[in-house]
Formats: C-alpha cells, structure tokens, sequence
C-alpha cells in the first residue's frame, strides 16, 4: 500500500473560512443572501449554499431590494462600494482582511501620487479589485520578465515613485525574480510583501511534500488561482493531477505509486479532501487486488496437470457426448460421458450443466494438444466408496433400486458403488424368485467391502431384522396390559394361535378364542386371519406375551341370563348322560342338567333306558344358581304341568 499524506496547510484558509461562515451565518437566519460573484471558487460548496438559498449576481444591478449584498474574500475596487450605497442594500463585506490591507496601501499610495505596480493576474477578481482602489494609476504585471519590459522602457513612460504589491495568492518564487528585477537602493520605488502568509506556507508545504512523493493530488475548483498554482509548483518535482473532487479520480490512470500526496487550495473544504484520501486508499485497494487477482491468473494458466490428480473445473459447454470443462489452466477438460456416469440410461445433460464447479480427476494429459481426458465417474465412486464404508461402520440403512439378478443374487448401483445382495439376504424365502425384486426400490445394509475392487455385499435382511429388534425394543418399552392390537395369525398350534403384533408375536391359548370348548384352534380361526386382540399378560423376563380374544358381549352364559329364566319353556339337546342325569345344550355353550329324578314322571332306574346323546326334549327351567353358573332343567316338571292343565 502506498503512503498517503496530506499537507499540513491543505484546504479553507482564514479569509475564504471567514467569507464562507459569514454566507452560513446569514442563512441559517434566514436572511435573502446575494454573493458578488461566487463566493469561493469551489464548485461543491456553492451548489450546497445555492440549495440553502443564496443567490450569486455578476452585478449590483442585479440586487433585489430586499436582499444582502455579500463581497467576496477577493475584495472589490471602490466604484462596487459606491453603487451598493447608491443602490441600497444591506451589505456584508467579507474582504480578506489580508486584501483590505493591499487596498488601504495602494489607496493610501494613488493618493500620494505614487504609480502600483500589481504583482498578479490581471483577470483574477481579487486583482480587479485592487485595481479599483488606484484610480487606473497602476499596472499588472504576470511576472519578472513583464516587470523586465516595464523597466526597460521606464524612462519613455514616466518618472512617479514606484509601490509594488503582489496579489495575496501570488507565487513566491515568481515574486523573489521579480524582487531581483528591482534596481538596488532605488529612493523611488517601495516595495510591500503582501503575499499572505497562508498561500506562502501553503505553497512551501506543497514544494516540500511534492519532492518526497511520486504523485500529487492538487485538490480545488478549475478557477481557483492559487490552486492552479499549487498544481504548477508541485508539477515542478512529480507528476500532478488536479482534481475539483474525490469523484474524478475514477477519471484518471493513476500510475502505482509509493508516495502519494495531497494538498488543496484555499476554497477547498475539508471534507473534500478527507473524501479524496479516502477514495484514493480505495482505489489503491483495488489495484493491489486487481494486481493479484491478474497474478493469480497468470500463475494458474502456466499450472501443469498430471494424471492421477484431483482437479476442480468449471463446466462451460454439454453435448451429447461430452460435457466440456474450464479448469484454470491452458488445457481444455473433456469428460466424456462413460467418465461422466456409469448409468447408460443417462446423457451428459442429465448429469451436469453448464456453470457447475466440479470435482474431476485427470486420466489422461495431452500438453501438445492442450487436451486433459477427466472423469466425474472416478471421483463420484471414490466419494461413494468412503460413504459405503462408512456406512458398513455405523450400520447406516442405504436405499437401492435392484438392477440386476446375477447368479445367486441381485445386484445393485449406490453412489458409483456396486453392492451384490446374496439370495440368503434378500428377505425372500429360500428358492423364492429373485426377479420379483427387479427395479424394486429396496432398503439395506452393507455387511462386507471389497476394498481393492471397491465391491460392497449388502443386506435386506439384516434391514429388516435391525427393524423387527427396533419394534421389539419399542414394544416392549410401552406395552402394556389391556392394550389392543390388530393382528395377523401366523401360526396355529393345539394350545392356540400366534399372532403377529407388527414385528412381535403373541399367543392367544385355545380357551381364549371361543366361549365354546374347542379341540383344536383350526375351528374357529386359519393361519392369515386378522384378529382384533389385547393384552392379558406380559411376561418380560421370558418374552411371552399372552393375548386375550374372547369379547364378553359374546359370552354364552350373559347372553342366557339376558333372554331365559326360571318357569322358562325351552328345547334342549342332550349332550351327554351320566349316572345321574344327562347334560342338554339349552343355546350354543350353555347346557342344563336334567337330574335322573326329573327326566320323567315315574322313576327311572338308568337315563341311557331314557335319553340318548343328540335327543332332542321339551325341558322347563327350574332352577338358575348365577354363581356357580348351574342350570337345572326338568321334563318331569312340563309333564306334571301338563298333566294339571288337563285336569
Ligand atoms: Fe486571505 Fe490569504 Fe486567504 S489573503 S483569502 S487568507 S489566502
């Protein structure tokens, strides 16, 4: 970065600060202002004061009455005081204090008859002005060799004592020749410095910062002498630009510099040159880094390739066969669409577009043809390589869609990577067809790599045991007794059917499901029925789960105590006989006994004399015992009921 300095005296002098605030003072109070001329020659600050009301006339006659009349710091000749009176507007007069003194002197001088001689330039204002306090008994000269010529022909002209004055801004070095022009111990001729001291150390500071620096920045209006000025002393010792604001540095091809330095007229307001240090550092920023970014690129378009390695490119055009990649350097990438994808169902379109950065590796490298063969392909199988075995590591479940049945297995792609699921892991029962699982979207794990050949074997079933362990472990953490499950019979056994509860199975015993007595649960129940089941036992420690079936709106005994009661009329089948009586079904699952004593109206010696299994007999209930759910049933008692009606 280079240095940026700023010289000490840059910027608002004394007498243009004093001429500026004196314009803000009365507008802020609201006062019509009328400057005489712009009131310093800078562009920025007398937009800024036009916008906040004040109004700039060439002259006097322009006034309204009602405005305020302000001389600038350049002061005016005596006839602009005169009209204003005349005139009669109320005036500010914000004469450099260090002009008003040249005016006094030259004032003082025409009066005693002494011939100006003015230092300056001619059309500057400020000249003018003086101009107009020597009743034209004056001349101005631009520099020595003017003043050389006035000298010379001195005697033709005239012989009046000779005041010299120099406009405030003049050059110094200029004025210093000048002085050497002056004849020696001369009694008629008086010599006033009045160049201000401002200028003058303004001017010393420029010289001196312009021999230490390799560019200058003159800052101030085009019109503005002594920045004009400024410009030709510092031009004098490096290159020089001069510039009104930050905004024209843009405009200029600034050379790189170590030193650059920065000085501004005496209408230039701070913040003007604060703008322009602060650009210029801005625009340094970005030509160190243009620099570098150009460096980089130089570096990167002499970088070799080799084979074998990892480059990152740029996709910049695809086509059918190919897809052609920007890498950085002199060479042009092609991958072609074998090193794109292994998948042959897809164009290179599918797989990459133009604009994406990929990742490549260099297969083959032609420097006389500036050619580099690369392969997505390679890199996509590497990267699904180390996700494979990652995945192997921590068990990950992956998804696949099966493109193949080999010999004794499928086989399948999974980020570039083949996987081979034996038969044994497909999750299909043994001799099962295979191609079933063609272009099925599977889920599995892998349980070996090859490394060296970057094969994988993987596993549905392992997926699907990882599964049945995960819905075991969460049944068992939230099931509970009484919960209901819709399940599927799996398998029926003499003791009962195993149910499948999503994962874990149950057992529902025999006598769970029906009301009636059953001798085998292929009764009432097949293997692949859905049966609505609860819990009735959990046995954690041994992993039984015992499951309910029976529902008790489907108990036989409610459904008798519902419809019959004792006095009750009924047919009845005889089930079995005893000894002593026989038991008949009075509905599906609730039987009745008929005492030997009640199976007729005279004694019976032996009931099988009587009643046979599968009999069907007229029965009257005579008694209910609800505990012990007995039922006592009689023939005797129709019959003698009978018998009284008849009667
Ligand atoms: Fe006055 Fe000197 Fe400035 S004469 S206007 S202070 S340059």
């Amino acid at each position: 970065m280079s240095n940026i300095t700023v010289a000490e005296s840059a910027g608002f002098c004394f007498g243009v600060d004093r001429a500026v605030q004196m314009v803000y003072n009365e507008l802020e109070k609201g006062t019509k202002v009328a400057t005489l001329g712009p009131i310093i020659h800078n562009q920025d600050v007398v937009n800024d004061m036009s916008e906040r009301g004040a109004r700039i006339v060439e002259s006097v006659d322009e006034l309204e009455p009602d405005e305020t009349v302000v001389i600038r710091s350049h002061g005016v000749g005596r006839e602009i005081y005169e009209q204003i009176r005349t005139k009669g507007n109320r005036m500010l007069d914000a004469t450099c204090p260090f002009v008003s003194k040249i005016h006094k002197i030259v004032d003082r001088k025409t009066k005693e008859g002494c011939f100006i001689l003015i230092a300056g330039d001619a059309s500057h204002p400020e000249v003018q002005g003086i101009v107009g306090h020597c009743d034209e008994n004056c001349l101005v000269f631009k520099d020595n060799f003017e003043l050389k010529d006035f000298f010379q022909n001195r005697e033709k002209n005239f012989k009046k004592t000779l005041a010299f004055v120099a406009q405030t801004t003049y050059n110094i070095l200029v004025w210093e020749k000048c002085l050497k022009e002056i004849p020696e111990n001369a009694p008629d001729i008086v010599i006033f410095d009045t160049i201000c001291n401002a200028t003058d150390a303004r001017q010393t500071d420029a010289r001196e910062l312009a021999q230490r620096s390799d560019i200058m920045l003159v800052v101030g209006g085009r019109h503005s002498s002594n920045t004009v000025k400024l410009y030709e002393v510092c031009s004098r010792y490096c290159k020089t630009y001069h510039i009104e604001n930050s905004e024209e540095l843009r405009t200029l091809k600034l050379p790189s510099a170590e030193n650059i330095g920065i000085t501004a007229g005496a209408s230039t307001p701070a913040y003007i040159i604060k703008e322009v240090q602060t650009k210029m550092a801005e625009i340094e920023k970005e030509m160190i880094q243009e620099e570098e970014n150009f460096e980089e690129l130089l570096d990167q378009s002499f970088k070799k390739i080799h084979t074998g390695e990892k480059v990152k490119g740029t996709v910049v055009a695809v086509n059918n066969t190919e897809a052609i990649v920007d890498l950085g350097t002199k060479h042009t990438g092609y991958v072609a669409l074998d090193d794109l994808t292994d998948d042959a169902s897809k164009k290179p379109e599918d797989i990459v577009s133009v604009g994406d950065e990929i990742e490549l590796v260099v297969i083959k490298v032609n420097d006389a043809e500036g050619t580099a063969a690369l392969s997505k392909r390679k890199v996509d199988e590497q990267a699904g390589y180390e996700t494979i075995v990652k995945a192997k590591e921590e068990g990950t479940i992956l998804e696949g869609v099966i493109q193949h049945v080999v010999n004794k297995g499928v086989t399948l792609n999974v980020l570039g990577v083949r996987v081979f699921i034996p038969a044994s892991q497909t999750g299909l029962p043994r001799g099962a067809e295979l191609e079933q699982l063609l272009k099925k979207k599977v889920e599995f794990m892998i349980i070996e790599v090859t490394e060296g050949r970057k094969r994988a074997v993987g596993s549905i079933r392992a997926v699907q045991n990882a599964r049945k362990e995960e819905a075991k472990a969460k049944f068992w953490e939230t099931a509970a007794v009484g919960d209901t499950f819709t399940g599927k019979i799996k398998s029926l056994t003499s003791f009962g059917a195993f149910v499948d509860l999503g994962g874990i199975d149950g057992m529902v015993h025999i006598s769970e499901l029906s009301w009636k007595r059953l001798k085998h649960p292929s009764e009432v129940v097949s293997v692949g029925d859905t049966l609505e089941v609860y819990i009735k036992e959990l046995d954690k420690e041994s992993n039984r789960i015992s499951l309910g079936y029976k529902k008790a709106e489907d108990n036989p005994w409610e459904i008798f105590m519902n419809n019959y009661q004792v006095g009750d009329v009924v047919k009845a089948t005889i089930v079995s006989t005893t000894s002593f009586g026989a038991f008949a079904q009075i509905i599906d699952g609730v039987d009745g006994l008929i005492h030997i004593s009640q199976i007729a109206d005279r004694k019976v010696e032996n009931v099988k004399d009587v009643l046979s299994e599968g009999d069907e007999v007229d029965v009257k209930i005579i008694d209910i015992d609800a505990d012990a759910k007995r039922i006592s049933i009689s023939i005797r008692a129709l019959l003698e009921d009978n018998a009284d009606d008849a009667e």
